[in-house]
């Protein structure tokens, strides 16, 4: 396989994607409406190729465009064939991805999230290109205990934003399904992806306000807020804050490629994965490590619970381990040194 779509690829983990798939010789096409996301990520992307020695500027082609069209979708297709790169799988990033907002406008969440992964798979499905490997996420699950979670938990998410995943997971699941069909599908779980490449040149820059925790932390610690809300004290953990499992970006990006080789090599089919470590941080010890790896203070306070938290959401990451042989390798000492590299080199993001 030699060439791939990307959409949404300007985004946080898309970006750090591209930059593996062009280290590893694809050819790539990027769709991104920069509804969340600027085209410099991809400029910082091909600077990092070039100081790796490799000149990638030939091998991606950029394009400013809305999955909620078809026709932009079709136009990169079209463009692939008379480029001689036929597109032969499709890694699917592009999303709205907020929670709070999903609850605020639920619309936009259900006409760009499952109307645009449709028109996506329209299009997908006229030019015989039938391998997908969709970015899911870990909302898709109901948590009631501290168990690690498997594939096979009760999926009953708690707001909009998990109800689009969870019913393109459905959809995927029936195109797999249907009578003809030969698609392979890979839908990834992930849990809480954090950090940035090592390079400090790509990391994440969510053009609004940013809800989640490590965003916070980052703007704490260089002095634009003066403390950091941990939301309750008294779950049920180790020290009374919520644990989770944080994911380092570039493993996850790893796991893309992992599933993508793991596709091709198969029989058709769907599958849900979860991509996570297996170890769960709480807020506290997220905030020390934070703190003495990068020799910064970050004050807190304790407020209420956030409503719809979880006390903990961890992953099983066995099926991944077993099928894709992916392993993360990077900790959280390394999400909290690459993530901060990423926020001093760029405090304004990708404006610089
Ligand atoms: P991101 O917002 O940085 O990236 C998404 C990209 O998609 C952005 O560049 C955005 O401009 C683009 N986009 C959105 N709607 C589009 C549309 N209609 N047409 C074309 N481009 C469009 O987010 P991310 O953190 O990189 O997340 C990537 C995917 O992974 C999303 O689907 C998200 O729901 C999912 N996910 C993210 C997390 C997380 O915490 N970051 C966790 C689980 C799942
Ligand atoms: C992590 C922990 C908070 C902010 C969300 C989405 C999920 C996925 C990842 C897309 C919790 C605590 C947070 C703060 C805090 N995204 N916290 N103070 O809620 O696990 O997952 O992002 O798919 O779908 O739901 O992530 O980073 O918001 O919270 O104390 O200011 O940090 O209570 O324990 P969450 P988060």
């Amino acid at each position: 396989m030699k060439s791939v779509l990307v959409t949404g690829g300007a985004g946080f983990i898309g970006s750090h994607t591209c930059l593996l798939l062009l280290e590893q010789g694809y050819n790539i096409f990027v769709i991104d409406s920069f509804i969340n996301s600027s085209s410099r990520s991809i400029k910082k992307v091909l600077l990092i190729l070039k100081e790796m020695g490799i000149d990638a500027q030939r091998k991606i082609h950029l394009t400013n465009g809305d999955i909620k069209n078809p026709s932009d979708i079709e136009h990169i297709f079209k463009m692939s064939y008379k480029l001689d790169k036929k597109i032969e799988a499709v890694i699917h990033f592009a999303g709205l991805k907020s929670v709070s907002d999903s609850i605020i406008d639920p619309i936009s969440y259900w006409e760009n999230n499952v109307v645009g992964t449709i028109n996506l798979c329209k299009v997908m499905e006229k030019y015989n290109c039938k391998n997908i490997v969709f970015s899911s996420s870990a909302t898709v699950y109901k948590t009631e205990s501290n168990k690690l979670l498997n594939e096979e938990n009760i999926c009953e998410p708690v707001n909009p934003y998990g109800y689009t995943k969870l019913t393109i997971e459905r959809i995927l699941k029936n195109l797999h399904s249907s009578k003809s069909s030969n698609w392979r599908i890979a839908s990834l779980r992930y849990f809480n992806p954090v950090g940035a490449h090592h390079s400090g040149f790509i990391g994440e820059d969510p053009l609004g306000k940013a809800n989640n925790i490590y965003p916070q932390i980052t703007r704490v610690a260089i002095g634009k807020q003066s403390r950091l809300k941990i939301f309750g004290s008294d779950w049920p953990t180790s020290d009374g804050t919520g644990v989770r499992d944080y994911i380092h970006v570039m493993d996850l990006a790893e796991g893309h490629l992992s599933a993508l080789n793991y596709l091709i090599k198969k029989k058709p089919q769907f599958i849900a994965i979860n991509l996570g470590t297996g170890k769960g941080t709480t807020v506290l010890e997220f905030i020390k490590i934070f703190e003495k790896v990068n020799k910064v203070k970050v004050p807190f306070s304790f407020e209420d619970r956030r409503p719809g938290d979880n006390a903990s959401v961890i992953a099983d990451n066995s099926l991944a381990k077993s099928l894709l042989n992916w392993h993360p390798k990077r900790n959280i000492e390394d999400i909290c040194k690459d993530g901060w590299n990423w926020q001093v080199n760029n405090p304004k993001g990708y404006l610089n």
